[in-house]
């Protein structure tokens, strides 16, 4: 399999990775549909346009996967490439800089490859019209020379299937869009998932866990597999310092109290981007930039990570005029509402 890596930095994000991380997310990662967990309407779908373009020995169509991070993109990516037989290429928007380093990688692809684009809509301008006609037709204009005697040529490429992931739908532009064959959405997890994945995740790391102990998991895993699979390491090194063979709900409640996580799977940041909104802000609404400020995150840490598991728990709306904690923040933080804020806003 060839596959190089994504220029992903290491952070204190909850749903990005760390270093050391990327071996277990290796090793967890479902190899084929079967093992994957969950999604159902995006597995059977996937299953069919994988089974048709194998019996029509025809190359499988460009596919858009989108969703807030840890939820299983580069997973199903990497489970379409193995089920269609076909090696995987790994890259980023970030990290094809110039229409040059896409000419590279795609002209580098075998017949039926995938080449994998993270982070799609980071792609600039001048990289993805490059990518147009090699989506649309497998071929690759090159400019030669400058100015008015600048020629382009056109080069054939191997037939290849572009699988792009992205947490932005928004910021992809449509025409990029319009050339995907398929674009799937991936879902929050219930829990009744996640608890599969713990289940699934302990056996190949060979913890035992019980079955209340893998529902507080659950229950505090943002609805992310990513997560689940994060608290479960953390809660068995912490059972294994404390001696216990069996991971138990007393022991896991311990281990995520030490890590800051509440019974909802609030972790600090989300709970101080609350606490902004609400005693700064006198509950909003709030724009993002002056949110973003106030907190001290990024925009987009907190577009992509925080605030769609907050507005999931019902504990920030979004208005016309920006975001709002609602009554259940107030609740959740034990911060009295002011009366006067209860009908107005919400
Ligand atoms: N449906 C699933 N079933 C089992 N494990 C999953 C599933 N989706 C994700 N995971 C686990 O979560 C981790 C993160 O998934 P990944 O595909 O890297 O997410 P994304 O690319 O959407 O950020 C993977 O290592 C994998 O072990
Ligand atoms: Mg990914």
């Amino acid at each position: 399999m060839i596959q190089s890596n994504t220029d992903e930095k290491p952070n204190n994000n909850p749903a990005e990775l760390e270093e050391e991380e990327i071996v277990i997310e290796q090793t967890l990662r479902p190899q084929g549909l079967d093992e994957y967990v969950g999604q159902t309407g995006v597995k059977n779908n996937l299953k069919i346009i994988i089974q048709a373009a194998k019996k029509r020995e025809e190359i499988l169509e460009h596919l858009l996967f989108y969703g807030p991070p840890g939820l299983g993109k580069t997973t199903l990516a990497f489970i379409v490439a193995k089920e269609m037989g076909k090696n995987i290429k790994v890259t980023s928007g970030p990290a094809i800089e110039r229409a040059g380093d896409l000419a590279s990688l795609l002209t580098n692809l075998s017949e039926g490859d995938v080449l994998f684009i993270d982070e799609i809509h980071r792609l600039n301008k001048a990289v993805e019209e490059v990518l147009y006609p090699a989506m649309e037709d497998y071929v690759l204009d090159i400019i030669l020379g400058k100015g008015p005697g600048a020629r382009s040529i056109r080069m054939e490429l191997p037939k290849f299937t572009l699988i792009g992931a992205t947490t932005r739908i928004g910021l992809i532009s449509s025409p990029l869009r319009d050339r995907f064959g398929a674009t799937y959405r991936l879902e929050y997890y219930p829990k009744e998932d996640l608890e599969k994945i713990i289940f699934r995740s302990g056996q190949i790391l060979g913890a035992e866990i019980n079955q209340p102990a893998a529902e507080e998991m659950s229950g505090r895993s943002r609805f992310t597999p990513r997560i689940a699979n994060r608290l479960l390491k953390r809660v068995r090194d912490f059972a294994q310092v404390q001696g216990h063979d069996t991971i138990n709900l007393d022991i896991t409640k311990q281990a995520l109290d030490l890590l800051e996580i509440d019974n909802l799977g609030l972790d600090k940041n989300d709970r101080r981007i609350l606490e902004t909104l609400i005693n700064k802000f006198s509950g909003g609404p709030v724009g993002l930039n002056t949110l973003a400020a106030a907190t001290g995150e990024e925009e987009d840490t907190i577009t992509d990570i925080h605030e769609p598991f907050l507005i999931r728990l019902g504990l920030i709306a979004k208005t016309p005029k920006g975001r709002v904690a609602t009554e259940a923040a107030y609740k959740h933080l034990n911060i009295l509402e002011p009366a006067s804020r209860q009908k107005t806003l919400l």
